[in-house]
């Protein structure tokens, strides 16, 4: 079987480092079929937008998609997100966004005294809805008065599935689901989000579920992150804590994360979890490893567990023994990091 990958490289160092998965993933041997799309702030210099119209159908068109990252000095950044990455989430309805935060052995761990053994999490973000569900609007713009609403948006429905999804995960883990809110001083969609866990809880007697504030989880991942397994959380919330997992997984440039829509046809979007960092871009040193472990997680959505088995074994071995860029402590390239990936793969 073919699988059809889009390739999204987008911005500052998106195309490097889907370069190094995309050559990691070919040394696999898989029959694999890309098509690379040119959109991005590039394209919005153009064409005056991020993507052309009919974009979503055509990524639907594919089995998974590859990104890089959008952004660039240019372009303002609400510009670029909801010109493109927001609007393939949301009307592809990739409602669940898995992230790993994981420290691989040989990658400097920020907190003293801490290694591989004590971070292993798994965060899934509610992806489609929340705080960032574009709901809103300003009035008497440029005026004194000027009024700027920012409406979050919780469903039953889009907290339950992705509650349910987050019961799963932690039934394959270690069994534990921190749940986190802030229920306290927001009344309304956070509490629902509660009742819903209480509810959907029951339904799993083997996962022992927490709920904790995300301002005492932020300190609590930093203070004792191996006390945690499976996080569920919010957007915003999820976005904040998982930029906060990135940093004890090594940093921006090691972390993945997959944009999945369970249960339905849509293709999976695959992207490491930083931005197109305009301030190393076009000097060959981002670290690819984020972007090659998204081609990972990709591979097990497209059926090859093997195959991401293969990769991720290869990315660990590749992290332990070197080449590493220089964010991680090493002074290698983005291609010299990728060929011995690439190498370690297809061996
Ligand atoms: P960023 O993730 O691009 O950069 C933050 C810091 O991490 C910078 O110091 C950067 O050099 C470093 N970094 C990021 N990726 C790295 C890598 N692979 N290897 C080594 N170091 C790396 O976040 P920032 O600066 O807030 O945003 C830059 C642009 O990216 C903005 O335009 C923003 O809107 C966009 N952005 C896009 C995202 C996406 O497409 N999914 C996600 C986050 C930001
Ligand atoms: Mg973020």
């Amino acid at each position: 079987m073919v699988h059809r990958i889009a390739l999204l490289p987008g911005d500052g160092v998106g195309p490097e480092v889907v370069a190094e998965a995309r050559k990691a993933l070919d040394a696999l041997g898989l029959a694999a079929e890309w098509v690379e799309l040119d959109w991005g702030s590039a394209y919005y210099h153009r064409h005056g937008r991020m993507m052309p119209d009919g974009a979503v159908e055509v990524v639907r068109a594919y089995d998974a998609v590859l990104m890089g990252a959008v952004g660039d000095p240019s372009v303002p950044d609400h510009v670029t997100l909801w010109g493109l990455l927001l609007p393939i989430r949301q009307q592809l309805d990739l409602w669940a966004n898995v992230r790993p935060g994981r420290l691989l052995p040989g990658i400097p761990c920020p907190l003293a005294g801490r290694g591989p053994k004590d971070v292993d999490m798994l965060f899934l973000r509610e992806n489609s809805e929340g705080e960032y569900s574009g709901v809103g609007g300003r009035a008497h713009q440029g005026l004194h008065h000027e009024v700027a609403i920012e409406t979050s948006v919780f469903t039953r429905e889009g907290t339950e599935r992705v509650l349910r999804l987050a019961f799963d995960l932690a039934e394959e883990r270690r069994g534990l689901l921190t749940s986190a809110t802030k229920s306290n001083a927001s009344r309304y969609g956070y509490v629902l989000w509660d009742e819903v866990v209480e509810e959907v809880a029951g339904g799993f007697p083997g996962v022992r579920v927490e709920r904790v504030l995300v301002d005492a989880l932020a300190a609590r991942m930093v203070r004792d992150p191996a006390s945690l397994d499976v996080v569920v959380a919010s957007n915003l919330f999820a976005d904040i804590l998982t930029d906060l997992a990135a940093a004890l997984q090594g940093g921006m440039g090691m972390a993945a994360s997959a944009n999945l829509a369970p249960g339905s046809d849509a293709p999976g979007v695959f992207e490491p979890v930083h931005g197109s960092a305009p301030d190393i871009a076009g000097q060959g040193i981002a670290n690819p490893c984020g972007a090659i472990w998204s081609a990972s997680l990709m591979l097990e959505h497209l059926g090859e567990a093997e195959a991401a088995a293969t990769l991720m074994a290869a990315l660990a071995t590749v992290c332990c023994k070197g080449p590493r860029t220089r964010d991680v402590g090493g002074t290698a390239t983005t291609r010299q990091v990728g060929d011995a990936v690439a190498a370690a793969a297809g061996a």
